[in-house]
């Protein structure tokens, strides 16, 4: 099929009517060239010339390259609405069409996906979060442009549920709002999750008597899909208040179940672990931007986003941007509350406030449980260095 099959100018692309992607390429065949490798890949080509090939298929579905920038090789596909089923699909099919074969192609040397506009049309399909960044400040009581203290319970595994369960208490009554389980914490037999969280909640019910406050506790129900409904079903009988997946390891059709099932009525934290795999190399991948609009769509009410400053890889700006975008209007959707988590201390509280916003949860693990005096103190000295920033 010739070229021009799977190019338009910007004026032929209705926004409504097409999912585009802005992807960074490295190419020898220039850009257009190279997008129109990705629009046929990705839409209704091949390598070769089709036999099976109808104009029918050839007007309605073949996706477009409709611009171009030379300076940031940068390259944006339209992909007609009607390629997706959003019904049934949803984002494993979105997914395998705009960011699918193209990664592999040896005509790019390298490609990243580096934003997805959605039209609303495409939003309305998908439950997005039940609370929101605004429904989670709510359940605790807390008012907007104050940021959240949470806390990871360390070592990241290991304790029993009673000591998991004494370790919440101290960090609670030090100050933090939500305490959650690490990534790779589920239900090992070492601490058995309903365990867990019936000790957890009934030291968090403490806490509410002694000081009136109510923090919430993210029992991470990562699992195999079947297994993690169960679990979850499981953890609402135990009177959970909060709910954690790894969405990527889980996949996001997982935290899409957990958000459209009307008998879970908690927010869901959602972790990023492997994310890097995908987002830290700035030439090929898929930017967090994309991921954080996936776990928008699929439900999430908190996501990890990274931090100005801590211990992981970050880019202030890079994050400061996807921050905005979760807590922003998108396609009438509820906002995420961003989380900053990995490597942060007292010391290092002010920058991530100063260049994230105070609309943000701040999470510390080893700057709360690595205190010298403990961890109530460790909690004390983040909720002092929130205040003082
Ligand atoms: C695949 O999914 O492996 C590709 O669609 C292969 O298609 P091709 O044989 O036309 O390259
Ligand atoms: C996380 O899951 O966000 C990390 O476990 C953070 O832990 P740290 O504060 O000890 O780096
Ligand atoms: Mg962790």
């Amino acid at each position: 099929m010739p070229d021009d099959v799977f190019m338009a100018s910007p004026e032929d692309i209705d926004p409504d009517s097409h999912i585009v992607g802005v992807y960074y390429v490295e190419s020898g065949l220039g850009l257009w060239r190279a997008g129109v490798e990705i629009a046929k890949e990705e839409s209704i080509g091949t390598w070769t010339e089709l036999t099976t090939m109808t104009q029918r298929v050839v007007e309605r579905l073949a996706a477009k390259v409709y611009k171009v920038d030379g300076e940031k090789r940068l390259v944006w596909v339209a992909y007609p609405l009607e390629l997706f089923d959003l019904d049934y699909g949803g984002i494993p099919n979105l997914l395998s069409i705009v960011a699918g074969n193209l990664f592999g192609l040896s005509a790019l040397e390298n490609v990243r996906l580096i934003d997805l506009k959605i039209p609303r049309e495409v939003a309305r399909h998908f439950p997005g979060p039940k609370f929101g960044m605004e429904g989670v400040r709510g359940l605790v009581g807390s008012r907007m442009g104050v940021p959240h203290l949470g806390t990871i319970i360390k070592p990241k595994v290991g304790l029993s549920p009673r000591e998991t369960a004494q370790v919440a208490y101290e960090a609670a009554i030090g100050g933090v709002d939500f305490v959650k389980d690490d990534e790779t914490l589920t239900n090992q037999p070492f601490c058995p999750l309903e365990e867990r969280l019936s000790h957890v909640m009934e030291k968090l019910d403490q806490v509410r008597e002694e000081t009136g406050r109510t923090v919430l506790y993210a029992v991470n129900i990562t699992a195999q899909h079947e297994a993690m409904m169960e679990l979850a079903d499981r953890a609402i009988e135990q009177g959970a208040n909060m709910l954690m997946v790894d969405v990527l390891t889980a996949g996001f059709s997982a935290l899409q179940s957990l958000a459209e099932d009307p008998s879970i009525k908690l927010p869901i934290h959602v972790h990023r672990a492997m994310h890097a795999a995908m987002t830290r190399n700035p030439r090929h991948g898929i930017h967090m931007l994309v991921l954080a609009k996936l776990v928008r769509l699929a439900g999430g009410d908190q996501l990890h986003t990274g931090t100005a400053a801590g211990k992981m890889e970050k880019e202030a700006t890079e994050v400061r941007k996807i921050d905005d975008f979760l807590r922003g209007e998108w396609n009438g959707l509820k906002t995420v509350f961003p989380v900053a988590s990995g490597g942060i201390h007292p010391g290092i509280v002010e920058e991530n406030i100063r260049l994230l916003g105070p609309d943000l949860v701040i999470n510390a693990g080893g700057g709360i449980h690595g205190h010298p005096m403990g961890v109530r103190a460790g909690a004390r000295a983040m909720r002092q260095a929130i205040e003082a920033a």
